[in-house]
């Protein structure tokens, strides 16, 4: 059968203007026809992220009309259950999203059995045929993480990690990337036992945050932040993940990540190298992907013995968080009444290169604190002589400039100003750049990046092997100092910035943490 002729739909893609193609400033880029076959269909990432996710896609018109989306699960469910579970996941959905559901199908399955991956093929060969696909094949893991590895040798028995001719195989995992450094590596190994490295898109969603990727365009954009951006002019750098919410229903496999694992190996890496790293040579996956690795391996991997000294763990207790009575993590559903889970983390770092040596990176994460706020504070030094009275310049602090990462997205720069008045007072002023305002449109949310990256074979926005391997080697000696009891668990109050020994982290070193 030839190709379907294109449609309205894909006509349509030409005319798409967003305010930024009107001033062409964008490049479209759209996901070619083809199969995003989905593992673990019936859960939870698939409904609240990946289905909205494509939804949007296809409103914006970046999906061809030859698309269409495999789910796999062991939940028993139709090809129209599957439907009715897509198109309840985007109740106010655009007209595209209609064709594409009517596209899809669902394979009820094991991850391992062969049975799963017989049925996958076939159907993929009746998509190819009836919609158009093109032997294109995007495989996403959105499973628990122990299937990842058999569900990519299962689709190896089968021969689907090669692409057709004159199609594509790329498979997308989701974190978790193991649970430290060996089990990443294991998974690794197995995962190129069958994929190419060039095939697999390892996900990190803070990568497809725009405003993480704003760091790039700050640094690399400009003439005027370059210059200052190491340690002659800055004193220290702070990254902030702060989250409100406590584990939610998460609690069983919270309970066996913490907020090390969870957040510190994988995020807040990925915000710090972007951070740290050299400009590249060019934007793209191999400028971009081999500077980050660089910059990771300039961090100095902490000694065992020195682990109390720079890193703090703790978990919350019971307080309030914007208003509401929340109980301890120890009281959540699915966690151990004695749970030495931390979900808190603070760190120092340091950073064995020409542009960073001297300046501590100072990392917290946690959950029940009281603000959601994810953020990178460059802290500059203080003026070599300050000329004013000391009370003329109580209100003044040294110049800091904080890419808000998220919410009320932007750049913030503090620097000093004179009050106005008869004397001559200073004091702190903030000058503001928001996404909001500058920019009319919504940024897209992360997922709707990386699938359309994925599909469109665009590996920029992914984790290379060596750099998940480089970033657990960070945290492996936090790992293992804490497993062997080597580091007492701290408690704090949800609605608190977080225990005591992690302001004295910062106080030992005459530095605080900002308030965000
Ligand atoms: C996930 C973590 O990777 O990131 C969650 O597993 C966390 O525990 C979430 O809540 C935070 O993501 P975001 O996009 O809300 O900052």
């Amino acid at each position: 059968m030839s190709a379907p002729v294109p449609s309205d739909h894909d006509d349509a893609v030409a005319g798409l203007a967003t305010n930024l193609l009107a001033e062409g400033l964008e490049t479209v880029r759209r996901a070619p026809p083809g199969v995003l076959v989905v593992f673990g269909a019936s859960g939870d990432l698939t409904h609240r992220k990946l289905l909205p996710a494509l939804e949007s896609l296809s409103r914006r018109r970046l999906l061809p009309a030859a698309f269409a989306m495999i789910g796999v699960a062991r939940t028993e469910m139709s090809d129209d259950g599957f439907r009715d579970v897509m198109a309840s996941a985007v109740p106010d959905a655009g007209p595209g999203w209609a064709e594409i559901i009517k596209n899809s199908v669902y394979i009820t399955g094991e991850y391992a059995h062969p049975d799963t991956f017989d049925a996958l093929q076939r159907r993929l060969r009746e998509l190819d045929e009836s919609v158009g696909t093109g032997g294109n094949r995007t495989y996403y893991l959105a499973t628990v993480p122990d299937v990842f590895g058999e569900v990519a040798q299962a689709l190896g028995k089968v021969g689907l990690n090669q692409p057709t001719e004159g199609g594509t195989a790329r498979l997308v995992i989701e974190k978790p990337f193991g649970r430290d450094r060996e089990t990443a590596r294991q998974l690794d190994s197995t995962l190129h036992s069958v994929f190419d490295e060039d095939q697999i898109y390892r996900i990190d969603h803070y990568l497809g945050k725009e405003t993480v990727q704003n760091v790039l365009a700050l640094r690399f954009a400009n003439a005027i932040f370059e210059p200052l951006w190491n340690r002659n002019y800055i004193d220290h750098v702070q990254v902030t993940v702060a989250e409100t919410v406590g584990v939610e229903k998460r609690g069983s496999f919270y309970e066996k990540a913490g907020a090390l694992r969870d957040i510190v190996q994988n995020h807040v890496m990925q915000v710090l190298s972007l951070t740290l790293m050299e400009p590249p040579g060019s934007v793209d996956a191999e400028g971009i992907r081999g500077e980050k690795v660089k910059a990771l391996r300039s961090v100095v991997v902490p000694e065992h013995s020195a682990v109390p000294n720079i890193a703090v763990r703790a978990q919350y207790d019971s307080g309030w968080v914007e208003g509401n009575a929340v109980p301890g993590y120890r009281q959540e559903e699915g966690v151990s009444r004695d749970s030495e889970t931390e979900t808190y983390v603070a760190l120092k770092l340091a950073v064995d290169n020409w542009r960073w040596a001297g300046v501590p990176i100072y990392v917290r994460t946690g959950k029940r604190l009281p603000k959601r706020v994810t953020e990178v504070s460059l802290q500059f030094k203080e003026v070599p002589h300050l000329a004013f009275p000391k009370e003329a310049a109580r209100g003044l602090h040294p110049n800091a400039l904080v890419v808000r990462v998220q919410p009320d997205e932007g750049v913030t720069l503090r620097f000093g100003a004179k009050v106005p008045g008869q004397a001559f007072v200073v004091r702190d002023v903030l000058m503001d750049f928001s996404y909001g305002a500058a920019f009319l449109e919504a940024p897209p949310d992360a997922y709707e990046r990386l699938l359309l990256d994925a599909m469109a074979g665009d590996p920029t926005l992914f984790i290379r092997s060596d750099e998940v391997d480089t970033a657990w080697g960070i945290v492996q000696p936090l790992l293992e100092v804490w497993a062997d009891g080597g580091a007492p668990l701290a408690g704090y109050g949800a609605g608190s910035w977080g225990p005591r020994p992690a302001d004295a982290l910062l106080e030992r070193d005459g530095r605080k943490w900002r308030t965000p």
